[in-house]
């Protein structure tokens, strides 16, 4: 059986093997799973690079997400069948075939969500739904910028954000993005080849926008913070611009009473109870089986070609998904 580890951490490409290991048994309690897909998110590069907020002992299996198929149950597990289609809460080593997990973290995926969606289920669209309903409550009419917009993340914002009534600028890289996040719900995209972000979000909303949400830190982020109302908040949730840091201003931070805070999932999930993130998981998939909530194309390859894999997720190629 295959599996996906590294002995030591540096750069994915050099220290990712797949190797042989054997199928662990389920415990009391537990479940195990043949995983069939499991996204590369950023967070699993920056965990084999050492630079994620925890770090696993070596060797160590990437990846916090997957779907897969309940092969077997454990001594004393009800309400489990084998066959049945499930995610994994809170499961770590995603990135092999075989995993056994405590059988109360499975939920059930429905029949009209396929395996590439469900496998991205929990954190992305965990994180978009738990900064916009529990960290920002945004609302009716309010205004969101958020930059990295045609990530994984970004779309399920702009969709949650619609569902609640919110507005969203949304600041891209690539031109040919633009009319793809318009489809999906944007009310603004901004082009960052062609166009001046606090420029044209004095156009879009002349007072600024009540919350901004920075998945890339530096120059960009800055101009996300300088785009926010008086009042406003930034939620910092990613350093895609890493090692560039933010040109804060505490001048203009503190003239306009700004809030700037960090949101981790891990840090969220360590607080939030358990009934809230599951139900809250299950309104995600239950939209997304609705067709309510579009996850981005993937890109497939099979296990054994994790390192083409992963260099293809580097090359910014979009969402992609290690199969079988
Ligand atoms: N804090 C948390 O708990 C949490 C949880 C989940 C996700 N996140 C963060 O959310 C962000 C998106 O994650 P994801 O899995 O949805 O990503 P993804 O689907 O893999 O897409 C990555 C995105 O990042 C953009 N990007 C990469 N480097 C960039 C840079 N230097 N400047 C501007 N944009 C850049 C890419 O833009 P192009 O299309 O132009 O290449 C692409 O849209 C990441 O920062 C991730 O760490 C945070």
């Amino acid at each position: 059986l295959l599996s996906v580890r590294f002995h030591q951490f540096g750069e994915p490409t050099d220290v990712l093997r797949v190797e042989e290991v054997e199928a662990p048994r389920p415990g009391r309690g537990e479940a195990l799973l043949r995983l069939t897909a499991r996204p590369i998110n950023p967070s699993d590069l920056l965990t084999i690079r050492r630079r994620y907020g925890s770090l696993p002992s070596l060797p160590a299996t990437p990846g916090w997400e997957g779907a897969g198929v309940v092969e077997a149950v454990g001594a004393g597990v009800k309400g489990l069948c084998e066959g049945q289609r499930v995610i994994p809460m809170g499961a770590s080593g995603t990135w092999q075939q075989y995993l056994a997990v405590d059988a109360e973290s499975l939920l059930s995926v429905p029949d009209e969500v396929d395996d590439l969606s469900a496998c991205q289920a929990l954190l992305n669209p965990l994180a978009a739904w738990a900064m916009l309903h529990d960290e920002l409550t945004v609302k009716k009419e309010e205004w969101l910028i958020q930059n990295a917009a045609a990530s994984a993340l970004g779309r399920v914002v702009i969709q949650l954000a619609r569902r609640a009534g919110a507005r969203t600028i949304n600041v891209v890289r690539k031109r040919e993005q633009l009319d793809e996040l318009l489809s999906i719900g944007a009310d603004a995209v901004i082009c960052t080849a062609d166009e001046t972000i606090v420029d044209r979000v004095k156009e879009i909303v002349p007072d600024g926008a009540r919350y901004a949400l920075d998945a890339v830190g530096g120059q960009q982020g800055w101009e996300l913070v300088r785009s926010l109302r008086p009042g406003g908040t930034a939620l910092l949730h990613g350093s895609l611009s890493h090692p560039e840091t933010m040109p804060l201003n505490n001048g203009l931070v503190l003239t306009r009473s700004l809030t700037l805070r960090g949101f981790w999932l891990t840090e969220w999930r360590n607080r939030a109870p358990i009934s809230r993130q599951k139900s809250a998981l299950e309104e995600i998939l239950a939209l997304m089986a609705r067709g309510a909530l579009a996850l981005p194309p993937v890109q497939t390859f099979p296990m054994a070609e994790v390192v083409a894999a992963v260099a293809a997720s580097d090359r910014g190629e979009g969402k992609v998904v290690l199969v079988g």
